[in-house]
């Protein structure tokens, strides 16, 4: 399995958001994680269509957009063709799971499911085999530079179990408060896919940060 290392841009300086894009992009980021908040289904806002579009013309990165909205459905459209790689949903904001995710994938994106820390694991058992990404919070989403939620380690090994099973190929994200203290736990448990925003924007050197994050998973692999 090898690591992915997605810096979240909710964290970058946006005065400069395609010069921290390709910066990430060249100290090694494997995924550019792009936060979009509507304000309802999290207490904030953040950006929509033309970060995306931005994010997209810095990099050739996979884009992979997590949507923390309300009726997610009505953004798929505009969002794919604003250059979004990987769309995810929040299982609690999409009453029709199935519709959606085979939405997302006709659009020609892949199809992730996210998480809320106090939502169970069954909430996806039954669209497993559709999934390309789960998305496992491990903080209550709305905002960067969390604390990190220490069970969510226990169901990041259970999401494992679940994708395993099912024989399913989907990474496992993980999202909120990961850093170097934090990231060894979520790797050992079985994530692939690591969002950072305050770990790698907040150091002093982001690059070499990323570099950091992905030896604490080879460290122990
Ligand atoms: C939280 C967002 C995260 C956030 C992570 O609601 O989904 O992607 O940017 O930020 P850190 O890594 O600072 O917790
Ligand atoms: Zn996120």
């Amino acid at each position: 399995m090898s690591v992915r290392i997605a810096p979240s841009v909710l964290s970058a300086d946006f005065r400069k958001l395609g010069e921290e894009i390709a910066m990430c992009d060249a100290g090694g980021a494997d995924w550019i994680h792009v936060d979009v908040m509507d304000g309802r289904f999290v207490p904030n806002l953040s950006f929509g269509v033309k970060v995306i579009e931005a994010a997209k013309k810095s990099t050739s990165k996979t884009i992979d957009v997590h949507l923390m909205v309300v009726e997610p459905e009505n953004y798929f459209d505009d969002y794919v063709k604003a250059g979004a790689d990987v769309l995810t949903i929040h299982a609690e904001a999409a009453p029709h799971l199935d519709r959606q995710l085979v939405r997302i994938k006709e659009l020609g994106a892949r199809a992730g499911v996210a998480l809320n820390p106090g939502t169970p694991l069954s909430a996806i058992e039954e669209v497993v085999h559709m999934l390309d990404l789960l998305l496992i919070m491990s903080v209550n989403p709305g905002y960067g530079g969390q604390k990190f939620i220490e069970y969510s380690v226990d169901k990041i090994a259970r999401a494992r179990f679940l994708l395993d099973q099912a024989g399913s190929s989907a990474a496992l994200e993980v999202d909120g408060g990961i850093s170097r203290d934090t990231i060894q736990r979520c790797w050992a448990a079985g994530a692939d896919t690591f969002v950072a925003g305050n770990a790698i924007f907040g150091a002093a050197s982001p690059q070499a940060e990323i570099a950091v994050l992905r030896t604490r998973c080879v460290e122990q692999a």
